[in-house]
């Protein structure tokens, strides 16, 4: 930092100023000094007047004991400060910052994004400018996809020593300013000080987990832009579970006032599971229906298992608990399956749930009901990449950001002819309707140009645009952001595959 400056100066130009990119948003004035900010029970920042300090809560702060990285196991993830391109680093004497602190200079100029969690929050912050590494394989946003065409030079595989194994440190993740990974060392970059597990998967709340666009937003300076994406995003939600609230008791559907019980179950190596994690019993819950209530002692051949966000999930092996599981799917009214078609996702090889879970009609309801009441969670992929021609599924990168969309599937699914969402369905499919999946590639992306024009300045705008979902409901873009960003992310609405159901919205309503 020091030398690049000395540097600059010796050739006759300003040093500091040059370091702040020039997309880049300014301190955010009026939070800073502002002291602690708690962001549920998660993190912590406190606010400085040109820097941010930023720290883990003991829930989220350790490395897992699988790590990749062997030294890391097991150990406490540092806090970050993070301090204003322009300005001095700051250092352990000054005030709040932590002797064990890692130092970031915001706006992050060039990220390594090591999957796909935290891409969908840079993408809807506008700040894909800064993405210097990312593994495309598995990645599903129509406008990511396009930078194998756009900036082909962005995509290495995390497999290949080039991203972080190099043990000279000439590797590629090492060489850009921050590493985006987990605590399990998805796409770790081999470097510690580089580090920002996006602890996203930990969050035990539906709704909550769209708000991890805050968490992203501090290394960019974008906190407004985040707070009035997730204020809509709440708001829109919150009117879709006001309507599931509704349906809850309404003697008019098909339940006939009586709440419908809803599962997730998956298959995990040899055993039969119930995969209900927080945030999905929350958006049963938030849907107006109810959970399948597991048994309160395990019983033979299962046992329970506690999930990273806390949950109780019950695993029942394959065949000694085979009955035990039966009677518990013998109570669902809807069944949302996730086990494994990776990693192709094709709904041609899906086995047929009375096959995969060797159960007849006769004995799960949900399976009985015309047509079934079974769904996946993989109506949105990818299409293939690369040489192993690897597909990612939206219910991975781009769920966690928009649960006002899963909710609203969610609702048609289980209220079927009694609810339909403005947003349409994206991540369930019915499984009797195999046709029903949509493969979305960089050619949805509205900058693709089949001719060969691409317009890939552009990408580097405010480009996703939250789908919202209950009835009359508008997503407002910023008003301060550029006329250029307004433009793009209104043809992103208008022009691409994924988005085709804002066509139909109602007329404006503001959202708060
Ligand atoms: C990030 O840094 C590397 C290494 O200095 C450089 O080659 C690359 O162009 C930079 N990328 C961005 C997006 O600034
Ligand atoms: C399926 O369940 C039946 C009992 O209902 C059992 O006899 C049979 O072996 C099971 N089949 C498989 C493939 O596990």
């Amino acid at each position: 930092m020091f030398a690049r400056a000395a540097l600059l100066m010796a050739l006759g130009l300003k040093p500091a100023a040059g370091d702040c990119p020039s997309w880049g948003k300014p301190f955010p004035s009026n939070l800073a000094g502002s002291g602690k900010i708690s962001f549920a029970s998660l993190y912590d920042v406190t606010y400085y007047d040109q820097y941010k300090v930023v720290e883990y809560s003991d829930t989220l702060s350790f490395y897992a004991a699988s790590h990749r990285e062997a030294s890391l196991q097991g150990t406490r993830i540092p806090p970050m400060v993070l301090y204003q391109c322009g300005t001095t680093k700051p250092t352990t004497s000054m005030p709040g910052v932590p002797s064990n602190a890692r130092f970031f200079e915001i706006p992050v100029k060039n990220a390594t994004v090591g999957w796909g969690g935290p891409l969908i929050f840079l993408e809807l912050l506008g700040v894909s400018q800064s993405i210097d590494l990312i593994d495309i394989r598995t990645i599903s946003s129509p406008c990511m996809q396009l930078l194998e065409v756009c900036y082909p030079e962005t995509h290495i595989p995390t497999s290949l020593p080039d991203w972080s194994a190099n043990p000279d440190w000439t590797n590629r993740a090492s060489r850009t300013d921050v590493v985006f990974t987990d605590s399990w060392g998805s796409g770790w970059g081999g470097d510690a000080t580089k580090d920002v597990p996006f602890e996203i998967s930990f969050d035990p709340g539906s709704l909550s987990r769209a708000e991890w666009i805050k968490f992203m937003a501090l290394f960019y300076n974008e906190e407004a832009q985040a707070e009035h994406i997730f204020e809509q995003v709440k708001a829109d939600y919150n009117a879709l579970k006001a309507i599931g609230d509704q349906l809850r008791t309404d003697a008019s559907t098909e339940y006939n006032g009586a709440q419908p019980k809803v599962m997730f179950v998956g298959q995990r190596g040899s055993s039969n599971a119930v995969t209900n994690a927080v945030y999905k019993t929350q958006l049963i819950t938030d849907a107006g229906a109810q959970v399948v209530p597991l048994p309160t002692v395990a019983p033979a051949g299962c046992s329970f298992t506690d999930n990273t966000d806390g949950a109780r999930m019950m695993s029942c092996d394959i065949p000694a608990g085979d009955a035990a599981f039966r009677a518990v799917l013998a109570e669902a009214d809807v069944i949302i399956d996730e086990s494994s078609l990776w990693p192709d996702y094709d709904p041609a090889k899906y086995r047929g749930f009375a096959t995969i879970y060797n159960v007849t009609a006769d004995q799960v309801p949900a399976l009985a009901r015309n047509p079934p009441n079974i769904f996946r969670l993989d109506g949105q992929v990818s299409d293939a990449f690369g040489d192993g021609n690897s597909v990612g599924s939206s219910w991975f990168d781009i769920q966690q950001s928009e649960p006002q969309q899963t909710l609203a599937g969610l609702m048609e699914a289980i209220w079927d002819r009694d609810f339909t969402s403005t947003c349409g369905q994206k991540y369930l499919w019915r499984v009797s309707n195999p046709s029903a999946q949509n493969v979305v590639g960089h050619q949805d992306c509205p900058l693709y140009s089949a001719q060969g024009q691409n317009d890939c300045q552009s990408l580097h705008d405010r480009l996703h645009t939250p789908p919202m979902c209950s009835p009359g409901n508008v997503f407002q873009t910023m008003t301060t952001t550029t006329v250029q960003s307004q433009e793009a992310s209104a043809a992103c609405r208008a022009g691409g595959a994924l988005a085709l159901a804002a066509l139909v919205f109602a007329p404006f309503w503001a959202a708060f």
